[in-house]
């Protein structure tokens, strides 16, 4: 086993056989005897799925395991930037509290609001049981229209003019890059809260920046379109909550994360079916 950044690979490894990536491209031709890429991660849209299945390489991925992770934090996500709760901790950081009980701007609730769901998968089915106990109204919009105990089902333009607070769970694909672009953005009522979870790409990040600098919507972002690095006009906004990719990142999901990267590694390995594969979209 060797533990190297995909980027060091310049010269061809004819002894790799099974790789563990995470959603970064794959040097396919330096690596001419390779059988399996065990993406550490659900979305995969770095990787040339196609290239990979063209040569006979099987694409795994890790789906399931990060879905409370990743929900639990889209709805941290919603409470921080819908409740003032980063704007409130610097606030108490910096001296400024001087009253008794807080007098500044007061916040939206989030009990009772309307949430839309951008892509009912399993991320997003996993934050509606979520809005449950939060008493909101969930709508959703996804590929596949099939109906959903989970809440009512809208076109996207009508979900995000409907909804309090709109959070992304679709993947990265042709399809989503750029979905919620500036005339979508437009849709939403001022005040609404947008928090993306999923990939920074299905959002046109710099009209995204225009309508939080204009002051017209919150969000809570933990995706970026080039990440690591974030719009320098969103560092100072009040409006926004800003995390570092931490999705799947708590320690009991990405243990099991890598316990599945690395059983499907060894099932092809042995010859066995992939227990995760991918197929290429
Ligand atoms: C990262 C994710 O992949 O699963 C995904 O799609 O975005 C994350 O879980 C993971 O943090 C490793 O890059």
């Amino acid at each position: 086993m060797e533990v190297a950044p995909l980027a060091s690979v310049t010269e061809p490894r004819e002894h790799v056989v099974g790789l563990l990536a995470a959603n970064e491209p794959v040097p396919l031709d330096l690596l001419p005897r390779l059988r399996v890429v065990a993406n550490y991660g659900v979305g995969y849209d770095r990787v040339d799925v196609a290239a990979c299945a063209a040569r006979g390489v099987v694409v795994t991925n890790t789906p399931g395991v990060l879905d409370d992770a990743t929900a639990d934090l889209a709805f941290a996500l919603v409470l921080a930037a819908r409740r003032q709760v980063v704007e409130g901790d610097r606030f108490v950081r910096s001296g400024g509290w001087s009253g008794s009980w807080s007098e500044g701007s007061l916040a939206e609730e989030v009990t009772g609001a309307t949430l839309g769901i951008v892509g009912l998968g399993r991320i997003g089915s996993a934050v509606a049981r979520r809005a449950r106990g939060f008493d909101m109204r969930v709508l959703y919009t996804r590929r596949l229209r099939a109906g959903s105990d989970l809440g009512e089902f809208r076109e996207l333009d009508a979900l995000l003019a409907e909804s309090d607070i709109v959070t992304i769970h679709a993947p990265l694909t042709e399809e989503t890059a750029g979905l919620v672009d500036a005339r979508r953005l437009a849709l939403l009522r001022d005040g609404a809260c947008l928090v993306n979870t999923a990939r920074g790409e299905i959002v046109d990040e710099e009209a995204l920046v225009r309508e939080l600098v204009s002051g017209r919507i919150r969000a809570g972002l933990d995706v970026f379109a080039h990440e690591p690095e974030v719009p320098r006009e969103l560092l100072d906004l009040p409006n926004v909550v800003l995390t570092p990719h931490l999705g799947s990142a708590t320690r009991q999901t990405r243990e099991a994360m890598t316990r599945l990267a690395v059983d499907n590694l060894l099932t092809v390995e042995r010859g066995d079916p992939p227990l995760t594969p991918v197929a290429a979209r």
